[in-house]
């Protein structure tokens, strides 16, 4: 099915329409603090089948269901008390928690590819919680880019990847976290950090320490060109991104900032991409803080 890919402005009218689209049973694309989402009605299992075919997802991974505040959040799923103090310190925010789900909740069981839990999130940009409003209903929705590929901070990387596969994009302008959301387990007493992200838990929060990724293939952040990582100077053919005082075509924060870096990550590639060269080579991240989740994404989009 080729549709045409309106681009709206976010504004009042905009997001009336998306949501018209939305209860239409048809994914639009939505700005997030993190990144763009595809956002479908959660209730609605051929809305959200839609979400995977737009996606060209090859397999069913679940979902993450965006609701508007904790309330509607315990509604669909069982927070234990480490659940809730998180979900309190950092909703709205890029935190996922992920939980036990209520049966009868109505959430259609293909958005969490049948699992007993569901990744509930609270986003904090006010283009995604007025389509919340708007619509009333859960939103499920994985970043807004075909599978594979690297995640959209900004409307034209939407508009790259899924044209012709959408209905509707709300340009929201760039996001501002460049990272999807930080992943935790609270399912069964304990919390596990399922993917780094921009929340950076306290050390005094009881992980196991694994970082375990489901449901995500190791190339799932992969730009099209092959990327070389902790790369000093570019060779041949290669489009360097620097980091602080390693210089290239474009560089993730001159001034070696890891929160300018996660938020230029994607774009960067993107860029990258898209330019002339061959290949791609990115110089080294300050692996701490939240120079952890970028190198996990990095290390993603390398294995490719
Ligand atoms: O920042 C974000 O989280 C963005 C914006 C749009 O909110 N969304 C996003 O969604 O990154 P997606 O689909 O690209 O990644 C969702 C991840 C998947 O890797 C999936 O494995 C995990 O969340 N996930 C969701 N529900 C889960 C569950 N019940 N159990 C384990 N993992 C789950
Ligand atoms: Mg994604």
């Amino acid at each position: 099915m080729v549709l045409q890919t309106r681009i709206l402005p976010f504004d009042a009218d905009s997001i009336a329409e998306a949501a018209r689209v939305v209860l239409s049973g048809e994914p639009v694309a939505v700005p997030t603090e993190t990144v763009y989402g595809l956002a479908a009605d959660a209730t609605n299992a051929s809305a959200v089948a839609r979400i995977y075919e737009a996606k060209g997802r090859p397999s069913f991974n679940p979902l993450i269901i965006h609701v508007a505040n904790i309330e509607v959040a315990e509604r669909i799923g069982e927070f234990c008390d480490f659940a809730r103090k998180l979900a309190e310190e950092h909703w709205p925010g890029p935190l996922t928690l992920v939980v036990p789900r209520r049966e009868n909740a109505g959430i259609a069981s293909l958005a969490t590819a049948g699992l007993q839990s569901v990744g509930l999130r609270v986003p904090n940009h006010p283009a995604m919680q007025a389509l919340l409003q708007a619509t009333g209903r859960p939103l499920a929705a994985p970043s807004a880019n075909a599978s594979g590929t690297i995640s959209p901070t900004r409307a034209e990387h939407v508009a790259r990847s899924l044209s012709g596969r959408i209905a509707l994009i709300i340009d929201g302008g760039p996001t501002e976290r460049g990272l999807e959301s930080t992943i935790v387990a609270a399912t069964d007493g304990e919390l596990r950090l399922l993917r780094p992200g921009p929340i950076q838990l306290q050390a005094e929060t009881a992980f196991s320490g694994r970082i375990e990724a489901p449901g995500q293939m190791a190339s799932h952040y992969a730009p099209a060109k092959p990327l070389r990582l902790n790369a000093t100077s570019a060779n041949e053919g290669e489009y360097m991104i620097g980091f602080g005082a390693i210089q290239g075509e474009s560089n993730l924060s001159p001034s070696g900032s890891l929160t300018e870096a996660a938020a230029r990550l994607f774009d960067l590639l993107h860029e990258a991409d898209s330019s002339s060269k061959a290949r791609i080579a990115i110089a080294p991240v300050t692996n701490e803080g939240l120079g952890i989740a970028i190198n996990d994404r990095l290390r993603r989009a390398a294995a490719a």
